[in-house]
C-alpha cells in the first residue's frame, strides 16, 4: 500500500500535480500562509544605515533611495507582513525623483527633515515631521527635496497584496498637454492647484465643497491627499481624558473627508496616544499592521515576542497575532502611526476581531 502510494505520488509530482493527502495538515492548518513573523527595526541601527546609503546609492539607482523592511520569517524578501511593504526613502538637499504611478496604493509618514515634498496630480505637497501624505492607487505623483537637509520618510504600500493578486504594475510615461494642445513627456508634473489643497480644502472637518468634484486621478481613494501632525496630535489630546479603546488607548482613524471611510481601498491609518503607564488589553484580528513609532517609549507584546520601541522604531504585527501595547513610562506620552491591511479584508468578508484572554 505504501508503495502504491509513494508511486502515485511521484507520477503526480513528475507532472506537476498534487495529492491533497500529501499537504492536507498545512492546507487545513494553514501553515502554507505562515511564515511572517513580529518584527522591530531599530532606528539606532537604521539610521547609520540610511546615512551610508545617503552618501554611497544614488537615486538613479532605482529611481528613489530606499531600504526595505524585510520580514525575517517570510518567503518573500522584501515584504514586511503577507499584505504590506514598509521602508525608510532618503532625499539628499535638492533631489528630485520623477513622477510615476502604480496600481499599489502608497504612502509616506516623514522622519526628519523639513524640506520634503510630493506632488500629486498637480498639487504640490510640503511636508514635515508626523505629516501623513498618501498617494492612492492610480495618482501621478513625484518626489523631491527642496531643504538644506536630508529627508528621511517611512513609505508603507500594499505592494505584497497587490503582487499576490498579480495586478501590479509601474507606469512611468507621464504626458501633458503644452498650449498648443500637443502632448509632450514629462519627468515632473506642472503644479495644476495652489500648495497644500489637500489642506485648504479638506482639513476643517465637517465642511465639504459642494462646488469641487472630488475625484482626483484615477483614483478610488481619498481626495485629501495631506494630514498634519499638528491636527492629529491636537485632535488625540482633546480626547486624552476619554476611556478610549481597551485594545488601542487614543486611536484616530485618517479618513477620507468624503465618506468616513478609510483613505485607500485596501489600507486604513491610524495614529494613538498610550497615556503613561497605559497597558492596553490582547486581541487578535485577521489583518496585519505596521507600526512607526512618533514619540515616547514602549512594549508590544505580539504572541511570545516582546517588542520594545523608541521614537521611530518600525515594527510589524503579522495577521493572526495576538498582541497588546505598553507605554512604559510614567511621566510621558507615547505616541504610534500605524497602517493595516483591515479595508482589504472587510471587502473580501474575511475580517475577524476577537479579545484575547492574558
Ligand atoms: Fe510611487
Ligand atoms: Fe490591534
Amino acid at each position: 500500500m505504501e508503495g502504491i502510494k509513494e508511486s502515485i505520488a511521484a507520477q503526480a509530482a513528475a507532472n506537476s500535480f498534487i495529492g491533497l493527502w500529501q499537504i492536507v495538515n498545512e492546507v487545513e492548518g494553514a501553515q502554507l500562509q505562515k511564515g511572517f513573523v513580529p518584527h522591530l527595526w531599530r532606528w539606532d541601527v537604521l539610521k547609520p544605515l540610511m546615512g551610508e546609503v545617503s552618501k554611497n546609492i544614488t537615486l538613479q539607482d532605482a529611481d528613489r533611495r530606499v531600504i526595505i523592511m524585510s520580514n525575517p520569517g517570510a518567503r518573500h524578501k522584501h515584504h514586511s507582513t503577507n499584505t504590506l511593504y514598509l521602508s525608510c526613502s532618503i532625499y539628499n538637499a535638492g533631489e528630485l525623483a520623477p513622477v510615476h504611478r502604480h496600481t499599489s496604493n502608497a504612502s509616506r509618514f516623514v522622519l526628519e527633515g523639513a524640506g520634503g515634498f510630493t506632488t500629486i496630480e498637480g498639487e504640490k505637497c510640503t511636508m514635515s515631521r508626523g505629516d501623513l501624505i498618501i498617494t492612492p492607487a492610480g495618482t501621478w505623483h513625484d518626489h523631491g527635496n527642496e531643504g538644506d537637509e536630508p529627508v528621511i520618510w517611512v513609505d508603507v504600500l500594499d505592494l505584497p497584496l497587490v503582487e499576490n493578486l498579480a495586478v501590479s504594475e509601474f507606469e512611468f510615461e507621464y504626458f501633458e498637454k503644452d498650449d498648443s494642445g500637443k502632448e509632450t513627456r514629462k519627468e515632473y508634473q506642472r503644479l495644476t492647484l495652489p500648495d497644500n489643497y489637500s489642506t485648504m480644502v479638506y482639513s476643517s472637518g465637517g465642511f465639504l465643497p459642494t462646488f469641487i468634484n472630488h475625484e482626483r486621478g484615477r483614483s478610488a481613494g481619498s481626495p485629501m491627499f495631506v494630514y498634519r501632525w499638528s491636527e492629529a496630535k491636537a485632535a488625540l489630546n482633546r480626547m486624552r481624558h476619554m476611556k478610549g479603546s481597551p485594545y488601542d488607548g487614543i486611536i484616530l482613524e485618517y479618513v477620507n473627508p468624503i465618506n468616513g471611510k478609510a483613505v485607500t481601498t485596501t489600507t486604513s491609518f491610524h495614529v494613538q496616544l498610550l497615556r503613561p503607564g497605559e497597558a492596553t488589553q490582547a486581541h487578535r484580528h485577521t489583518s496585519s499592521s505596521a507600526y512607526c513609532c512618533l514619540e515616547g517609549h514602549g512594549r508590544t507584546y505580539v504572541g511570545d515576542t516582546v517588542l520594545e520601541w523608541g521614537p521611530n522604531d518600525m515594527f510589524v504585527i503579522p495577521n493572526g497575532a495576538p498582541h497588546r501595547h505598553e507605554n512604559l513610562s510614567g511621566t510621558e506620552d507615547a505616541y504610534l502611526y500605524s497602517v493595516s491591511d483591515a479595508p482589504a479584508m472587510k471587502h473580501l468578508n474575511l475580517y475577524r476581531e476577537e479579545h484575547v484572554n492574558p
